[in-house]
């Protein structure tokens, strides 16, 4: 039978489906929403409805209203209905405890059919198997599933948090443009060719740096804004192509009052949205020594298991693996895993391959049994005091297992680093539950780049270099440390700022480490260092990943189960199927000729 479609006239909602409770027993309510589930038990058809605020069984039964019965028969899953009728206490056996409405159900006297649907290809429901290709296109029905519902309100209640927060500590939100010059954040620039302006482009903003610095010389202060960005880098499952900033920026402040000001945004942000307590004030560890002990500039401090340096242990013995190493500049660190002495052979063969992904050449193992013996693939090239004394250094106690990386330093933080983390899941040491944060703060201020030869700014080039380093800008721009910092939460960086330069001899400076010209300088940014010159407050700021602490709050892997409509890894959306071509006409009003024409009409020749 074809379902003949209906209307609402007449009829107006009362009620959120997951809001009938008690108060509603015995009373009319209208409901509308979307077919869950329908079980037929012959003489009653029990329709499971949803709509946002949740689910209620609807009971249709020929005793009550016979049409209705029989429309019941034909509908489907998420098909769309309006239904009258009371509500009724479910019998004690009835009662379903895993629903909120569960004690209740509704007689209905009156079922409209507002909407047929096909069938859905996957169950909207939470924990569903569905490659998330599938979840993307059909990404309407997935976003019907409640996790992304719940996801979806939590990131709204948290920009609510954070826009009552700063508007309670005087900030402004304040917009700034999307079509713009770049912005000098290292990532590449998506452009938009001007159609007005024959060959000239606009790029969508990497962050509003550049603006939100000159609001500052034009005297507001306290700005923050929730606002999207756009790099085009290598996508990962905390990366987007378009995400959101929470970006802020003050003047008249050092350091200390922006890393406070945070901290209770943080917490105000954690106690209203999940009712989480967060100390005011977090954790703080150098660059350098997050490098040192963890491997990484954002160290995940769920746990411990930092590095030791064993480098002086080993320096003086016979084994030509560590000597090489160290003669040549390397370091030899290592982590204890606690009660992991009982590994399996085949399990550290497992392990170093793992290491060797991240560029370690090998991985050196000792099992410190309990009954006081230790196993070595290395005792015969150490010898078992030497290994003692690691252990030892180490704190390894019985049933302890040590691994060990010799390599260049960097080899050794990144690949013992990984190797921390992955034990670390392996062994079950991560508390779900736990919120560990912290500040990573006096970042370099430059990296080298390898490909260009010259040093880059680690941060971006409008950060203060450490006054104490000042003089070493010209002289040895590698050691110069920067007042950057940046938050990091359970191994995720959240976010990050840094007190600006607000000098131009400093800024002259700084270009002139990173090779840039004066007439270059000029052209990419003499808008900004023009502004400067009409009286620059002292400022800072910061910007946090909205997506990434949104992910990190609901318990997410990753940041597209936060947003929306998210692009894939490939950068695009399945479900529009943008980036599309587009009409020739449209090109030739851009002034733009694709390379792929010219290719074509070269092989035609
Ligand atoms: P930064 O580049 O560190 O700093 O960015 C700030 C924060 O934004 C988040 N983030 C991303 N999230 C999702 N997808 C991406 N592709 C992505 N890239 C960055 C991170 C990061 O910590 N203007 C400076 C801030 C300042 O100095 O005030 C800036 O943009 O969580
Ligand atoms: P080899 O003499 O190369 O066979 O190495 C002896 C042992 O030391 C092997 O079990 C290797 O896994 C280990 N090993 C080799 N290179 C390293 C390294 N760079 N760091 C730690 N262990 C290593």
């Amino acid at each position: 039978m074809t379902i003949r479609m209906e209307t609402m006239q007449g009829l107006h909602r009362t009620h959120g489906c997951g809001t009938i409770s008690e108060q509603e027993v015995g009373k009319e309510v209208v409901l509308c929403g979307w077919v869950e589930r329908r079980r037929d038990h012959g003489g009653l058809i029990f329709l499971d409805l949803r709509d946002r605020s949740g689910v209620v069984q609807v009971v249709a039964s020929p005793d009550h209203n016979v049409e209705s019965f029989h429309k019941a028969e034909d509908v489907r899953n998420e098909y769309v209905l309006c239904v009258r009728g009371k509500i009724t206490k479910r019998d004690e056996a009835a009662i379903n405890p895993n629903l909120p409405t569960g004690a209740y159900e509704m007689f209905c006297e009156e079922l409209r059919v507002l909407n047929s649907a096909k069938t859905p290809p996957f169950y909207i429901q939470d924990d569903i198997d569905v490659d998330e290709n599938i979840r993307l296109k059909y990404r309407y029905l997935d976003l019907r599933r409640p996790e992304m519902q719940r996801n979806l309100i939590l990131r709204h209640k948290v920009t609510k948090a954070m826009r009552d927060f700063f508007d309670s500590r005087d900030f402004l939100e304040i917009e700034t443009p999307m079509l713009t010059k770049s912005t000098p954040e290292g990532a590449r620039d998506y452009l938009v060719p001007s159609r007005v302006n024959a060959g000239t482009f606009y790029a969508l903003p990497q962050s509003p740096q550049i603006f939100k610095q000159i609001l500052m010389v034009a005297g507001y202060e306290k700005y923050f804004q929730i606002v999207r960005c756009f790099r085009d880098e290598d996508l990962r499952a905390d990366r987007q192509p378009e995400f959101t900033q929470l970006d802020l920026e003050m003047s008249f402040v050092d350091e200390e009052d922006i890393y406070s000001m945070l901290e209770e945004m943080i917490a105000h942000v954690f106690k209203t949205t999940l009712g989480k307590e967060i100390p005011l004030s977090m954790p703080r560890i150098t660059w350098d020594e997050a490098m040192d002990k963890y491997g990484s500039d954002k160290p995940d401090l769920r746990f411990d298991m930092a590095f030791t340096d064993v480098t002086d242990l080993v320096k003086d013995t016979e084994f030509k693996v560590f000597r090489s190493v160290i003669d040549n500049g390397g370091v030899v660190k290592g982590i204890v895993v606690p009660g992991d002495a009982g590994i399996p052979r085949r399990e550290l063969d497992d392990l170093v391959e793992y290491v060797n992904r991240y560029g370690a050449k090998g991985l050196a193992w000792a099992c410190f049994n309990e009954d006081g013996s230790i196993k070595s693939q290395i005792m015969k090239f150490l010898g078992e005091d030497t290994i003692r004394n690691i252990g030892e250094k180490m704190g390894a106690k019985g049933g302890d297992l040590v691994l060990m990386i010799a390599d260049k330093p960097a080899t050794v933080a990144r690949a013992l680093g990984e190797l921390r983390l992955e034990m670390a899941r392996r062994m079950n040491m991560i508390d779900q539950d736990k919120l560990a944060f912290t500040w990573v703060t006096d970042f370099p201020m430059f990296e080298y780049n390898e490909d260009e030869k010259r040093y880059v700014a680690m941060h971006h080039p409008f950060t203060m270099p450490r006054h104490e380093d000042l003089d070493k800008l010209e002289s040895d721009p590698g050691s110069v440390k920067a007042i950057a910092y940046d938050m990091v939460l359970n191994g995720v960086e959240i976010g990050g700022g840094s007190l600006r330069i607000y000098q131009s001899d400093v800024q002259e400076k700084v270009f002139k480490a990173i090779g840039l010209s004066e007439e270059e300088a000029k052209s990419k940014f003499g808008f900004m260092l023009d502004a400067f010159q009409y009286g620059a407050p002292p400022h800072a700021g910061c910007a946090f990943g909205l997506d990434r602490l949104v992910m990190l709050m609901a318990k997410r892997q990753s940041i597209r189960d936060v947003i929306a409509f998210p692009k894939t890894q490939s950068a695009s959306d399945i479900m529009s199927q943008a980036p599309s071509e587009v009409e020739p006409k449209q090109l030739k009003e851009l002034h733009i000729k694709p390379d792929i024409e010219e290719e074509e009409e070269q092989s035609l020749v």
